[in-house]
């Protein structure tokens, strides 16, 4: 294996690791109730559904800014009855953490997993502005006068009439940023009035206070850093959530409560009004990913994948709530399965259980075959006299729905839930970029600074389409993968459930083949777009790639390339996530501090790399984007001759020298965009006019392909090295499908191929 692929891996490896991520558990986070029993990884990929979970770097880094004082008037610190007495019982009720390694060690340490936590609160706070003095100031949305620390539910919820219903989300400081993302949202819609926050640490606590959020003070069980090395903290948080419910129902409130990883896009409240009437005490989101299957009630055997709670289903391993939406009725029986979730959470003993796995077993108690409740069979009939809807799937949006089904838009979304993504917070918060689904960064990130951009290379056309006909929906059916196949494979029907190495999966999946070759191209051309944009100091707004293939690890998405259980004739190519063409955290991480990981100084004789910034598909479209912005794109002819002599162009394969002198007169102009950018960079050459004759005669000797760093070595050559060992850390080696990698091997992922290396200024003279 060539020294630099050697680096990139190990540093993937590590980064991965360091992030919180098992290197082999990369699947999509949709979480499975079955499967957690059975599978170790479900743990992790559980964890990483949500944003309770840990990420991180091996190195110390400055934590966020101090949140402000807390807002006049001073209150006495205090906490209401009911919330010490859910803390109590939390932690006096639980079975004492047995040792051993699964149960409360998966990390090494406690230290380990607060530099993970800090670290990824880093990438969360990147181009944060100080929120709070406009939410204080009312910039948000209305915000009610703050409550006394100790105020009880009761007192938070005031404004919502007994009948109304009240919005709540709830974390520990590990997942600040996204829990204050939520409350802007929330506010936006007008409910500021309406919402609460419990936090489970003090530091949370002070942060919404500090911006008026109404805080239910639920401290004292609970660490303000992520704790996903400790699962029984996993079950305990699970107990107090679920108590959390009960609270806001024995005040006569109807309670709906997501994670903090949803963004509220509108209001569902006429929906739940609608469902109520219907009968409804109990309604979950769901992991159903096509649309048309959940929204046919005809009564039928089977569903699509994970679409399994319609009238007349009967398979289990098709339902799968998630309980990032949940809503509960004020009424005796959804209090009474709230205070059973809770308790079955807390007594959990499993660790790769959790109480979205306690929420599934419970409500598919006595469930099939699902019988209707209510005549349009969107409430179903659960024990005793529970009544469940189903959230729809079409409003209530998984992330695949969003980012993979719509091009990055929430267009019917009442909410989206950051699901089936990867990498942690990092992830779901780039996710939310792309979406423009994220409220906190600072104006400033929208108006100031010059921009690169570049159209992506074209997709090409489906490889293996559907027949015509195949795949479209049918009512009362079940929907059939179909495409992606190469019908020249030859090789045996894979039985269900068995692994498919990269390998295979490659020779059966034309759509993959086709889109590994895209995905190159896409890794090559914004490699070259990264050094144009070094060279000319500019931020990169990335494109909206392309792809022709469902990024997962989920072994039922090959052949068709489309992820199990979503609409089989998804249009192929479709618009898909940045992540989709390199991993979204490394990115984030060279965005916003490559020296703290893998570029330390120190390797480089002391040299420093400054981050390379970044910004999502959507900034050019996002209203908050300067008009200037908008406005200021300049078209870069590259590779062919511009429309007229006076306009800007660049040849292929451009080096620095060249990109600078003729890119020169337009280093005013906000946005460049290049027609192409796949070999549009060839790399460094040496600038000799820039070099003064005492640097000169310094430096030389020294060659620029010598690993041994100088900060002495002039400045191309340094740069040239700096960002060539960049790529490799933070760019290559983004993987594929199709199966995790077995053995600490890789044969279960498929690879793009690397672009050709940028050529190195030979020498500094
Ligand atoms: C919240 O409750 C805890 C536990 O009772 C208490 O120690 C703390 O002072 C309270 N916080 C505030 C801001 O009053
Ligand atoms: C909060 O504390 C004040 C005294 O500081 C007390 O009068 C009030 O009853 C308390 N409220 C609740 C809900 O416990
Ligand atoms: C690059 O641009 C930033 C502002 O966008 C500026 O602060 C910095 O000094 C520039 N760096 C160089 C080397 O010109």
């Amino acid at each position: 294996m060539r020294p630099r692929v050697a680096l990139s891996l190990a540093l993937s490896a590590a980064l991965l690791l360091s992030l919180g991520w098992q290197a082999r558990d990369l699947a999509t986070t949709t979480t499975r109730p079955r499967a957690e029993l059975a599978d170790a990884a479900a743990l992790l990929r559980r964890a990483r559904a949500k944003p309770l979970a840990a990420a991180a770097s091996p190195l110390a880094s400055p934590r966020p800014p101090p949140p402000p004082a807390p807002p006049s008037p001073p209150f006495p610190s205090g906490q209401c009855e009911q919330a010490r007495l859910s803390v109590q019982t939390a932690i006096a009720q639980q079975p004492a953490p047995e040792r051993g390694a699964l149960w409360a060690n998966v990390q090494s340490s406690l230290a380990q997993a607060e530099r993970e936590s800090a670290t990824v609160r880093r990438l969360l706070a990147d181009g944060m502005r100080f929120e709070g003095e406009e939410a204080a100031r009312g910039q948000w949305g209305e915000l009610p006068p703050p409550r006394p620390p100790n105020a009880s539910m009761d007192e938070l919820l005031c404004h919502v009439p007994r009948g109304g219903h009240a919005w709540l989300a709830f974390g520990n400081a590990g997942v600040s940023e996204m829990i204050f993302n939520w409350a802007f949202h929330a506010a936006r819609l007008g409910v500021g009035w309406r919402m609460v926050v419990a936090a489970f640490d003090a530091e949370l606590l002070d942060g919404l206070r500090a911006r008026r959020i109404p805080a239910y003070n639920y401290t004292g069980a609970l660490p303000a850093t992520h704790f996903r090395h400790a699962p029984y903290l996993f079950h305990r948080m699970g107990f107090l959530k679920a108590e959390l419910i009960v609270h806001v129902l024995r005040t006569g409130r109807h309670a709906l409560v997501s994670d903090s990883d949803v963004v509220w896009v509108r209001s569902p409240e006429p929906l739940l009004e609608a469902l109520l009437s219907s009968g409804a005490t109990v309604a979950a989101s769901t992991d159903c990913l096509d649309a048309r299957s959940d929204e046919d009630k005809t009564t039928r055997r089977t569903s699509a994948y994970m679409c399994g709670h319609n009238p007349g289903n009967e398979v289990a391993s098709d339902v799968v709530f998630n309980t990032g939406v949940v809503w509960f009725k004020a009424d005796e029986s959804a209090i009474s399965f709230a205070r059973e979730w809770a308790l079955g959470t807390l007594s959990l003993t499993d660790p790769f259980s959790d109480d979205q796995g306690v929420f599934n077993r419970l409500l598919v108690r006595d469930f099939f075959p699902v019988r209707r409740h209510s005549a349009d069979g969107r409430v179903v009939r659960g024990r005793g006299s529970l009544r469940i809807a189903p959230l729809p799937a079409r409003h209530f949006c998984s992330g695949h729905m969003v980012w993979v089904q719509q091009a990055s838009q929430p267009r019917d979304c009442l909410s989206v839930h950051a699901t089936f993504t990867e990498f942690g917070d990092a992830g779901k918060k780039w996710r939310l970029l792309e979406a423009g689904l994220w409220g906190l960064h600072h104006p400033r990130y929208y108006s100031s600074g010059q921009f690169l951009t570049f159209l992506p290379p074209p997709p090409g056309a489906d490889p293996q389409p559907c027949a015509p006909g195949e795949g479209e929906y049918v009512a009362g059916s079940t929907p059939q993968p179909c495409g992606g196949e190469d019908p020249r494979h030859g090789l045996p029907r894979v039985p269900r459930g068995v692994p498919i190495l990269g390998r295979e999966a490659y020779a059966r999946s034309a759509r993959l083949r086709a889109n590994m070759a895209l995905m190159s191209r896409q890794v090559h051309a914004l490699r070259d777009a990264l050094a144009i944009a070094r060279v000319l100091n500019r931020t990169l707004i990335l494109p909206h790639f392309d792809c022709l293939c469902d990024r997962s690890e989920d072994i039922q998405l090959i052949p068709s390339c489309i992820h199990h259980g979503a609409p089989p004739a998804m249009r192929v190519p479709f618009k898909c996530s940045q992540h989709f063409v390199a991993d979204t955290h490394k990115l984030q991480l060279m965005a916003v501090s490559p020296s703290s990981f893998g570029m330390q100084p120190h390797k480089f004789g002391g040299a420093y790399t400054a981050p390379l910034p970044l910004r999502a598909h959507s900034f050019l479209d996002d209203p908050r984007t300067a008009p200037e912005i908008k406005a200021g794109v300049v078209d870069v002819s590259v590779g062919q001759p511009s429309p007229s002599p006076t306009d800007p162009s660049l040849p292929k394969g451009a080096t620095n020298v060249d990109v600078l002198r003729r890119l020169q007169p337009w280093q005013d102009a906000r946005v460049l965009r290049l027609s192409d950018a796949r070999g549009a960079f060839s790399g460094w050459e040496t600038n000799h006019e820039q070099a003064s004759s005492a640097s000169r005669r310094a430096e030389s000797a020294i060659s620029c392909a010598s690993r041994a760093f100088s900060l002495t070595v002039s400045s191309w050559c340094l740069q040239a090295r700096l960002f060539s060992t960049m790529m490799e850390y933070y760019l290559l080696r983004g993987a594929w499908c199709c199966s995790s990698r077995g053995n600490g091997n890789e044969d279960g992922r498929v690879y793009p191929t690397e672009p050709p290396a940028l050529k190195i200024p030979p020498r500094w003279l």
